[in-house]
């Protein structure tokens, strides 16, 4: 009891310390898009889990946002970026990108080597040195931007893949700064990450921080393992949901933090009387369905084929679904000037066709396909209105659709079909049905059982799933990273909270 107290009031006292600090996020990507349309340039925002979560964060707390607008070439920024500032309530600094370094550093070093390494699929990487060089150099320039607009006394935090020498650039320009860094993808096993030519340079890279992050126990133990392997000097100390890590004569924290979402805030739109229309609009276009949803980033990670062909499977097997269901597939654009991203959207659209052409019937087809970015609105009816949402990465950091889809399924019900392989599998592996997302059987043995699923059962499995993202949401999740951040003992940490254990599928 005398311990709980002391804890409780130790991390009461390391978040003030952190609240009272600005923080300085770092990304890639800015949480806007500027685009040019019709000669005159368009606000947007970003997709994708990164931006979702933190820009409740910056909003909540305030602070600076170092990143990359999605635009190239010579554009004056700064006037469009204090515009949008005003509209989120943080500052924006942009970081300038060449048309080269996109496609060099950009598509090519973050997505045509480390985002399909990382997520275990070394057959898609290109390693192209040009590629390293490229990152080195706009690594280099994201550190000048941090020095020059911030101060020693701010908490620098730098996120994901493409920002990972970031710290150890701004050290080497002896701009003393308190850094962290927190990677959003998995971080993959020896066996796989030994390919990678560089090594050595990222692991050494990750070491320059004072605390690094990561989604999942499973991802921090890869970690672990590859650093003890190639510095064989490497002490660990600590067993809890943050150890020390001495190495060379440094020491750096190294913790899991499962990021999340601003529950409330999907909970309390979900409920509005706006959202409530769009779900009757909706329901009545697809009266006596009971209605699948897919939404992902348009990403060869998320499994998208492996889902349709659970779906054929079903419909196969199952013939009493055909007319009974219809699976809603929202695919949106991202990284479109890949070659991998192209071939992927053309074997989607032609297994689409495939399927609808194998089971339609006039006035319905089983799968509805949208290939666009939707507004909040119109996501937030469609995880309503979803009696069902069947969401089969291959490999994913956390997967935040998910979360988004429990926390809008107010009443309890609603049915959560989850692979085993998203980081979100571990906290969510009692309410959700998991899935191996490969075994096309299996996905069609889960959609059987989650039509069919009983009321009682969704109301207690979704309850179990909607009270831990409430309690471990996206700022619970900043403040255990900043508390880690700034705490001043090891021994101050809780031991592994038991929805944060390893877990491991199937057993
Ligand atoms: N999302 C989006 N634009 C849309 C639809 C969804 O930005 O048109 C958001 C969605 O709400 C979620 C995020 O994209 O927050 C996807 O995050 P997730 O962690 O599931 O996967 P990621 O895209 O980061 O790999
Ligand atoms: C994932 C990555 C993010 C990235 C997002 C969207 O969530 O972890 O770093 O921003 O995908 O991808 P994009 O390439 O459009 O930034």
């Amino acid at each position: 009891m005398v311990w709980l107290i002391r804890n409780i009031l130790l991390s009461l006292k390391y978040t003030m310390i952190a609240q009272k600090t600005r923080l300085v996020a770092v990304s890639n990507r800015l949480p806007i898009v500027l685009r040019k349309e019709h000669n005159r340039w368009r606000i947007e925002s970003g997709s994708g889990g990164l931006v979702t979560a933190l820009a409740p964060v910056l909003k909540n707390r305030g602070g600076v946002w170092i990143g990359w607008p999605g635009a190239t070439g010579k554009i004056s920024l700064q006037p469009l970026l204090e515009k949008a500032s005003i509209r989120t309530g943080y500052k924006l600094v942009p970081v300038a990108i060449s048309p080269e370094e996109e496609k060099d550093y950009y598509l090519g070093y973050a997505n045509s080597i480390i985002w399909p390494l990382f997520h275990d699929l070394q057959s898609l990487c290109r390693f192209k040195p040009v590629y390293w060089y490229a990152y080195l150099k706009v690594n280099r320039r994201f550190s000048e931007v941090i020095a020059e607009n911030t101060t020693k006394t701010d908490y620098i935090w730098i996120h994901d893949y493409h920002l990972i020498h970031v710290g150890g650039m701004l050290r080497e320009r002896k701009a003393s700064r308190k850094t962290g860094f927190f990677l959003h993808i998995p971080f993959p096993p020896l066996d796989i990450f030994v390919r990678l030519p560089w090594r050595v340079e990222i692991l050494e890279a990750l070491m320059e921080y004072n605390l690094v992050g990561f989604q999942t126990m499973r991802d921090r133990k890869n970690f672990l393992h590859c650093l003890r392997r190639y510095f064989p000097g490497t002490q660990v100390r600590g067993r809890g949901s943050v150890v020390e890590v001495r190495y060379q004569g440094r020491t750096v924290r190294v913790g899991n933090f499962p990021i999340s979402i601003d529950f409330a805030q999907f909970e309390k739109s979900a409920k509005s009387k706006e959202i409530q229309t769009e779900v009757q609009a909706l329901r009545e276009k697809f009266p006596d369905q009971k209605i699948i949803l897919g939404l992902d980033r348009m990403d060869y990670t998320k499994g998208v084929q492996e889902r349709l062909e659970g779906l054929r499977n079903a419909l196969r097997r199952y013939p009493e679904l055909i007319g009974k269901i219809t699976f809603i597939q929202v695919l949106v654009p991202s990284r479109r000037d890949l070659k991998e991203y192209q071939i992927l959207k053309a074997g989607i659209d032609r297994l689409i066709a495939e399927v609808n052409g194998e089971f339609a019937v006039l006035g319905w087809d089983p799968i509805h396909y949208h290939y666009r970015s939707l507004e909040k609105e119109e996501l937030l009816a469609l995880y309503r209105v979803a009696d069902v949402a069947l969401i089969t990465p291959l490999k994913d950091g956390m997967n935040l659709v998910a979360k988004e889809y429990c926390a809008c399924h107010v009443d309890n019900d609603g049915v959560l079909i989850l692979s085993e392989f998203t980081g979100a599998a571990a906290e969510l592996q009692k309410g959700a049905i998991l899935v191996n997302p490969h075994h096309v059987e299996a996905i069609a043995e889960a959609l059987k059982s989650a039509v069919g699923m009983s009321r009682k059962e969704q109301r207690s499995r979704m309850k179990v799933m909607r009270s831990s993202i409430r309690e471990r949401n996206v700022f619970s999740w900043v403040d255990s990273f900043l508390g880690a951040a700034f705490a001043a003992n090891l021994d101050d940490f809780p031991p592994v909270d038991a929805d944060a254990r390893e877990y491991v599928p199937g057993i």
